[in-house]
């Protein structure tokens, strides 16, 4: 067997089974390159946008599964959500592109380009409640000193041991010092009980506005050692949260 074209993410339900299954293929196929099809993953144009974002997840495993594997990992293809040039998709496969999007208007390879310095103009600022989970750990600290720097009014700290955390009556001081108000909740972030219960006291003049999400747990490991338990899905079922992501 030369190599594997794996179409188990096109579902879009089941990212585990691609971590998996390039687990096995590692461990029992030592010849055998691995493609993995993807739909709607990654947006070419500002009119082509992310569909899927479990999928978009794919893309980053590749990154890695590149690096810890370069012989053995052959690349990511990402198709379009709607109609698709299966004939197009599949020649890509066993070429030298290895981060690939095949739309309607053509194939195209990622590249690293330059983007604009960002003007003081564009800087955003935070306004009224600022909720971050996994406030108090080591990230959301970070956030919270830089929310503060940037004048935040209210930051909402979120962590299951909350203000018994290490570290947290410290922060709390500190960001105050710079002159936010700060409130500290207790509480697991995948309980929808627990996030209402902190949203309903924020103060009535200071409405949140954003969310930044760090909290987590690290569990990490090499894709070959990789089992289901550590790659949960990024939505439906229930946390402890991983990873990190902002809206
Ligand atoms: N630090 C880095 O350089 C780095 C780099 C890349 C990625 N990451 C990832 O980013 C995440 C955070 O890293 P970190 O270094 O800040 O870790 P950390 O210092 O352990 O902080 C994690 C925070 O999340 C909280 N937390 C965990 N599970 C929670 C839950 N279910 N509900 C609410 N809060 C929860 C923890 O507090 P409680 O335990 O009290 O809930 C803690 O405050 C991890 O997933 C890590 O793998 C970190």
């Amino acid at each position: 067997m030369r190599g594997v074209v794996s179409l188990l993410a096109l579902d879009g339900t089941d990212q585990v089974s691609t971590v998996e299954a390039t687990g096995r293929l590692l461990r029992d196929h030592p010849e055998a390159a691995l493609w993995c099809l993807t739909r709607g993953a990654v947006s070419t144009a500002p009119d082509d946008p992310v569909e899927d974002p479990d999928q978009a997840r794919l893309w980053g495993f590749a990154q890695s599964a590149a690096i810890e594997h370069p012989d053995r990992w052959g690349g990511v293809v990402d198709v379009p959500a709607g109609d698709v040039d299966w004939a197009a998709a599949l020649a890509v496969v066993g070429g030298s592109e290895d981060q690939v999007a095949v739309r309607r208007g053509g194939v195209f390879a990622r590249r690293i380009v330059s983007a604009p310095a960002a003007t003081a103009r564009d800087e955003w600022r935070p306004t009224g409640s600022t909720l971050i989970t996994g406030g108090t750990g080591a990230l959301g600290a970070h956030v919270a000193r830089w929310l503060a720097r940037l004048g935040a009014p209210h930051l909402l700290l979120l962590s299951r041991r909350g203000a018994a955390a290490p570290g947290a009556a410290a922060l709390v001081a500190e960001l105050r010092e710079r002159g936010s108000r700060v409130t500290v909740a207790t509480g697991d972030a995948g309980d929808r009980d627990t996030l209402a219960a902190a949203l309903a006291g924020l103060p009535e003049e200071a409405p949140l506005t954003a969310v930044f999400h760090t909290a987590g747990v690290l569990d990490d490991g090499l894709i070959a050692d990789l089992t289901a338990p550590a790659t949960p899905p990024s939505t439906g079922r229930r946390p402890p949260p991983r990873g990190t992501c902002t809206s």
